[in-house]
Order: structure tokens, then C-alpha cells, then sequence
């Protein structure tokens, strides 16, 4: 078919469409951001109600732009939770930062894919010196390779994928079948979900992963783990890694690294440390003495889409270890061959100056080939905000934590139910708990708690409210509450705000019967 004969209407949008519906985006977004604290943090659509309000079929016809950002308006924005929302409180925060949205949205206008340094090299180069900053930035070794994932999850299996790998006798040919025994892998019974998910994903079995308990404050305890590491080994079993955790998915609590480094060094296991919300906070100097003993970890994942401002999805793995990753993911099919047809590979060789080092090749430390361009988002963020900028904004985030828990220690309502080492707050409403309580470190197990009901219903009406949305976990039996820190655009007001909204919702005084109970 001639060229002559190809309709005009074919191919992508008009420079000038980019432009019209390009600056109306911006304009929303700029609105959406400037209005934001007057949405509900939580949706408050029912299951099923966007479903209903959109066609079945997808449209035939081009549909008008005009009418596509009513709809957002209208259909989507309802059914959205604001995790920009200066009062979204719950799980982790993740903040779509103006530098963060606007490099996300020119990494999808370049649109490469970093699998192989060729197919594009600036893409596999930035990803290389952002996480090279990063690493200084956070008092870990330059040296560490780093690689962006899109989730903590994902890193942590390729980091469990490598450790393995280095188990003596493991055979990725034969699989699990090449072990006699199974294998043991060590993190606290506060370690978040995706280590038994990487076990599960990577044929070890959820049993394969020894909860360790945990002190008072909990953080592992490192007598508990050596005990379990020598029984396994008197079993005969094959202990092969630990995953210590820098910020604890419920409490922020951080692992013993130092000791737990000493323990692995000893029984020649990987060290695997989940940093993905704590590690941010390595930014501000004065909290290093926390992290001592990270930098001899084997592998670390530190998450920029949790606590320092990059919008999703964006977790960084460093490893010591990148031949060992290598070794479990490289799987190089002819047609992936960069070394065939390309001489600017072989043109370089490995150069202690870093500037004509081997190209690296992506696609070979992970699961994914195909990978997004999210360096650029990070760099954009590190360069708007600079280091000392960011470390100000941590900073702050875990002053605020420390003023909302001293509100919480003053109150005698209300208790805290562990330490905030960073910036989220775990507290619960106690009527009658007196005031300054502690901590939660002297609060023994129990098998049921009184207060769960006073507690659910405080956070359901305050999470209905849509001023501030909490989310909850449960400490040593007890139902906690979590006001967890960390959008870049919460401020003082706001906590304060959220502390005022819990002191207003509190169940009136008739059905606050609990009081006096203790436990
Ligand atoms: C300590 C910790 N590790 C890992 C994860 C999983 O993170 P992701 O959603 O990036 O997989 C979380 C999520 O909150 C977490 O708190």
C-alpha cells in the first residue's frame, strides 16, 4: 500500500491536542492539589459504584476530551482515596510531590525502557548516580549497586532470590530439589507480610521463615534469633538469611541491626534489612546511630515512594552482593544479547573511575524486563528539594509525631501503645488510662481487650468523617490506632487538627463503659 493512500485521521493526537488537553491536565492538578484538604482523605463510594456509572462496552468513537475530564470529575475523583491528602494518617504516606508528578509525567513522554544500558542509556546511567546519591545520603556505602523496583515487595523477593542462590549446593537448574534439607530464613514476628510472600513465591513455604519474638519495644530480639539459628542448625535444617526490619510496618520499631550483622557474619548468613519506610529517615544525620550495622547488610530496601516524596512506584534495592543477584536472575535469550551488532559495549571495560565501567544491563538483577523510567522522578525530587531540604522535611515529620504523643501521654483517655521512634504515633482511646502512662513497653500480652470495640468505632467514625484517615494494627492483643507521619504536605495544623478530631469523635461519655479496665 502507498503511503499517499494512509488516512490523514491515523496516528496519535495533534501537537496542538498535547498542548490543549496538556494544560488542562496541569490546571487539574494544580486545583486538585490547592483543593485538597476540602476532599475526604477516604472515599466514600459504595463497592461497585463506579462499575455502575460507567458503560459496559469501551467507546466506539473517539469521545470528547471535554467530557473525559467530566467524567474524572465526577465518576473517578469521588471514588478516590487521597493519599496527597495533607491529614491521610494511615498505613504509610506516599506523597505525589510536584517535582515527583512532574517527573513521572516526562518519564512517560520519553517513554524508554531501561532493560538493556542500549535501549537507553541515559535511563540505566541516571538510575545508577540517583542511587548513588541516595546511598551517600543516607550514610551507606556509594559503592553499594543499587536497582529501582516498583515495590519493597518485589525487592525483598530478588533479594531472597539471591540470598538463596549463594546456599552451597543450590542449583537454579534443579530448583528446591537440589537441597537436602530446607531452608530457614530468620525475621522478627513484627516483619512485614512480603517476607512470608517472597518465601511463599520462591517455593521455600511460609514455614520456612522462623518469627522471631521480639523485646519490649518491638524490635527482634537477637538471643531469640541466635537460639533459633543453633536449634535449626542441630535439626539439620539450612538457615541461609536474616531479614531484619528498620521501621516495622506497625510500630516503626528497628531491629538490633548491629547485633543481627555480628550473628549472620558469624553463621555465614545473608543479611537482608527492610528499610522501605525507616531508612528515609537515615537523611537526618542524628538518627544514624539507629541504622548502625545496615552498611554491612547484604542487601537493604529503602523505599522513595514511602517517606521521601516520590510518587508510586519507586523502591530501591542496594546490594553488596550484584554479582549474587545477578547470578539468580541473568537469563540472556539471543534476542536480548547486547553484545551482538553493538560495539560501544566492548569499547568498555571495568574503570575504577566509574565513568567507563561496563554498561550495566538492567534486566539481568530482577524479575521485570521491561522497566519504566522512575529514576527520573527521583532525581527530580532530590533536586528540587536538595538533601538538606529533605532531611528538614523528615525532620519535621518526626517532631510532629513526637508533639501528637505527647498529647496522647498527657491525655487520660488516651494511651500510646509503643515507642515513636520516627514519625508515627500507635496510641489507642483508654477512658480512665491516667495520664503519662509510658510507652506500651510495660504492656504484657493479652487475650482479650476490652477497649478493641471503643477503639473500631472511634476510627470508623473518624474515618467516615473524611477530615483524617487513620488505620489500625493490633500490639500484643491490644486494638492500636496509628496516626502515621510522613506527606510532605501535612503540617502542624494538621496534626492538630487530627488530634482535635479524635478528642470530638470520642464515643460519648455513656458508652465510653470501659473505663477503669485495665489491660
Ligand atoms: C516495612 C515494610 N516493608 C515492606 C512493605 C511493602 O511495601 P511495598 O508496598 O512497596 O511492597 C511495607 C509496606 O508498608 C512495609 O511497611
Amino acid at each position: 500500500m502507498s503511503s499517499a493512500s494512509e488516512p490523514s485521521e491515523l496516528g496519535d493526537l495533534s501537537p496542538e491536542e498535547l498542548r490543549r488537553r496538556g494544560y488542562s491536565a496541569i490546571d487539574w492538578i494544580v486545583e486538585l492539589l490547592a483543593s485538597s484538604r476540602d476532599l475526604p482523605v477516604l472515599a466514600r463510594t459504595r463497592p461497585g459504584d463506579l462499575l455502575a456509572a460507567l458503560p459496559l462496552q469501551g467507546p466506539e468513537e473517539p469521545q470528547d476530551w471535554e467530557q473525559t475530564l467530566a467524567d474524572l470529575n465526577d465518576l473517578i475523583l469521588p471514588g478516590i482515596t487521597h493519599w496527597n491528602h495533607p491529614r491521610f494518617f494511615a498505613y504509610f504516606a506516599n506523597t505525589g510531590s510536584v517535582p515527583g508528578i512532574i517527573g513521572a509525567t516526562l518519564a512517560t513522554a520519553l517513554n524508554p525502557n531501561s532493560m538493556l544500558w542500549r535501549t537507553s542509556p541515559a535511563a540505566t546511567e541516571l538510575e545508577q548516580r540517583v542511587l548513588e546519591w541516595l546511598a551517600g545520603w543516607l550514610g551507606l556505602p556509594t559503592s553499594l549497586f543499587g536497582i529501582i523496583n516498583d515495590t519493597a515487595s518485589v525487592s525483598t523477593l530478588c533479594a531472597l532470590a539471591a540470598a538463596r542462590q549463594l546456599v552451597p549446593g543450590y542449583s537454579s537448574q534443579e530448583g528446591m530439589g537440589s537441597l537436602a534439607a530446607p531452608l530457614r530464613l530468620y525475621a522478627s514476628e513484627q516483619a512485614h507480610s512480603s517476607i512470608d510472600k517472597a518465601a511463599l513465591l520462591l517455593g521455600l513455604g511460609t514455614a520456612s521463615v522462623r518469627k522471631i519474638p521480639t523485646r519490649a519495644d518491638y524490635s527482634m530480639d537477637p538471643h531469640a534469633l541466635e537460639a533459633a539459628i543453633v536449634s535449626d542448625l542441630a535439626a539439620g535444617e539450612i538457615p541461609f538469611c536474616v531479614v531484619a526490619t528498620a521501621g516495622t510496618t506497625s510500630t516503626t520499631s528497628i531491629d538490633p541491626l548491629e547485633k543481627i550483622a555480628t550473628l549472620c557474619a558469624r553463621f555465614d548468613l545473608w543479611l537482608h534489612v527492610d528499610a522501605a519506610y525507616g531508612g528515609a529517615a537515615a537523611v537526618v544525620p542524628d538518627m544514624r546511630p539507629r541504622f548502625r550495622g545496615w552498611e554491612r547488610a547484604d542487601s537493604i530496601v529503602v523505599n522513595p515512594h514511602k517517606w521521601l516524596f516520590t510518587p508510586m512506584c519507586c523502591s530501591v534495592l542496594y546490594t553488596r552482593r550484584p554479582d549474587d543477584l545477578r547470578a539468580a536472575f541473568s537469563l540472556v535469550p539471543e534476542y536480548l544479547r547486547s553484545d551482538v551488532g553493538d560495539d560501544r559495549s566492548e569499547a568498555q571495560g571495568d574503570d575504577a573511575d566509574g565513568l567507563g565501567a561496563a554498561p550495566v544491563d538492567f534486566m539481568n538483577y530482577g524479575i521485570q524486563l521491561g522497566r519504566p523510567f522512575r529514576a527520573l522522578k527521583l532525581w527530580m525530587v532530590m533536586n528540587a528539594y536538595g538533601r538538606a531540604g529533605i532531611e528538614q522535611r523528615l525532620r519535621h515529620h518526626m517532631q510532629l509525631a513526637a508533639r501528637f504523643a505527647s498529647w496522647v501521654d498527657e491525655h487520660p483517655d488516651f494511651e500510646r501503645l509503643a515507642p515513636t521512634p520516627l514519625s508515627t504515633v500507635c496510641f489507642r482511646y483508654r477512658p480512665g488510662a491516667g495520664r503519662g502512662t509510658g510507652d506500651g513497653t510495660d504492656l504484657a500480652p493479652v487475650p482479650q481487650d476490652p477497649h478493641a470495640a471503643a477503639n473500631e468505632e472511634l476510627m470508623a467514625r473518624v474515618n467516615r468523617g473524611g477530615q483524617i484517615f487513620l488505620s489500625h494494627t493490633r500490639l500484643r492483643g491490644r486494638l492500636a490506632l496509628r496516626l502515621a507521619i510522613g506527606n510532605l504536605r501535612t503540617t502542624a495544623a494538621d496534626v492538630q487538627h487530627a488530634w482535635q478530631t479524635l478528642l470530638d469523635t470520642r464515643p460519648p461519655v455513656a458508652t465510653r463503659g470501659t473505663g477503669g479496665v485495665a489491660s
